[in-house]
């Protein structure tokens, strides 16, 4: 596990501290890589900040927070989500963004590295959110340019602003984190929403469930950091036993772009589908939640159940991420 600095003492990026930048707002001018990074205080005032952008959007829907800002919001994967609510969250805030999904148009197309597209890049932007295939691209990223990067997933790494706004949505819609049983299900092998996930729980008092194929078990290796924290942990094939103890149902997508071995994808990608005779044994105040997209493993007659949460999950995102833009630029 990396060791923590407190946001007050970790190292600005930004050499040059334009005009109505606070250079002591928590997070100015920092990477956001690794859910690692965070404590128990800087999740009170990222969802303190959250909350206050989530009021300013219904009240007022765009402001010029982060006005003459420029976000590049470059995606080497595909996304829906992540892309569309960081590209709303800076036009939120009044702030353009420089969009390049799934590099097909850009250089990157011509073979240019990863380092030299970001180096490219911080000269026209003010920040910089990546997504990329490989585990470890954004901490790469992060060492060619001055400009705050953002990790929006690393391939099966992490996906930190994700679980961000996935226990702003726990937070927000069960009013608390300690105390509270988590099942996760699916593709926990390759899923770098759990991976993310699970270990900013490890900072609350929870259980959790691991429920999986076994070929698509929790890494071992993240099982031992989280048993070192302390972490209450159980793995198992179904899910049944553990529902009707579970407060919050996380449900994960097998995903087929991982696989090798496309047979091996077939025999599990059905493993799981939870319809409205799942819940039947699961608790009235338990939510569901799915970081998306699915693709079967929710039945669509699920969405009306208000125990179904993605929907407001997805809502979240905007505002964990326009806290997280206006903090790494120091408006927050
Ligand atoms: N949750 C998530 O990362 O979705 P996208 O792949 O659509 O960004």
């Amino acid at each position: 596990m990396a060791t923590f600095v407190p946001a007050t003492e970790r190292r600005t990026k930004s050499p040059h501290l334009p005009f109505g930048d606070r250079r002591d707002a928590p997070f100015y001018g920092m990477d956001i890589l690794s859910v690692l990074q965070f404590r128990r205080e800087d999740l009170d005032y990222i969802f303190g900040v959250a909350r206050e952008m989530r009021s300013m959007v219904d009240r007022i829907g765009t402001f010029d927070l982060l006005k003459g800002k420029i976000l590049a919001n470059l995606f080497y994967e595909p996304s829906t989500r992540t892309s569309s609510s960081f590209l709303a969250a800076m036009e939120r805030l009044g702030g353009s963004v420089i969009p390049i999904n799934e590099v097909t148009y850009s250089s990157v197309a011509k073979g240019e590295s990863l380092p030299d597209t970001v180096r490219t890049l911080q000269t026209y932007a003010d920040v910089i959110v990546l997504r990329h295939p490989e585990v470890g691209s954004a901490k790469l990223a992060a060492q060619y340019t001055t400009k705050p990067i953002i990790n929006a997933g690393d391939g099966t790494g992490e996906h930190p602003t994700q679980a961000l706004l996935d226990l702003f949505t726990i937070q927000e819609e069960l009013g608390r984190v300690d105390g509270l049983t988590v099942t996760m299900l699916g593709d926990l092998k390759y899923g770098r929403t759990v991976h993310s996930l699970s270990r900013l729980l490890s900072l609350f008092d929870v259980r959790i469930n691991y429920v999986s194929p076994e070929i698509l078990n929790m890494p071992p290796e993240l099982l031992a950091e989280l048993n070192r924290q302390g972490m209450a942990q159980r793995e198992l094939t179904t899910l049944s036993p553990v529902l009707p103890e579970t407060d919050v149902l996380y449900v994960t997508r097998v995903q087929k772009e991982r696989f090798d071995d496309l047979g091996q994808y077939e025999s599990v990608k059905n493993a799981y589908v939870i319809t409205p005779e799942t819940l039947e044994d699961a608790k009235e105040q338990m939510i569901i939640m799915h970081p998306f997209p699915r693709v079967g493993e929710i039945s669509m007659e699920v969405d009306d159940d208000p125990r179904a949460a993605y929907f407001r999950q997805m809502e979240s995102g905007l505002y964990v991420r326009m806290a997280l833009l206006a903090m790494v630029l120091g408006k927050a």
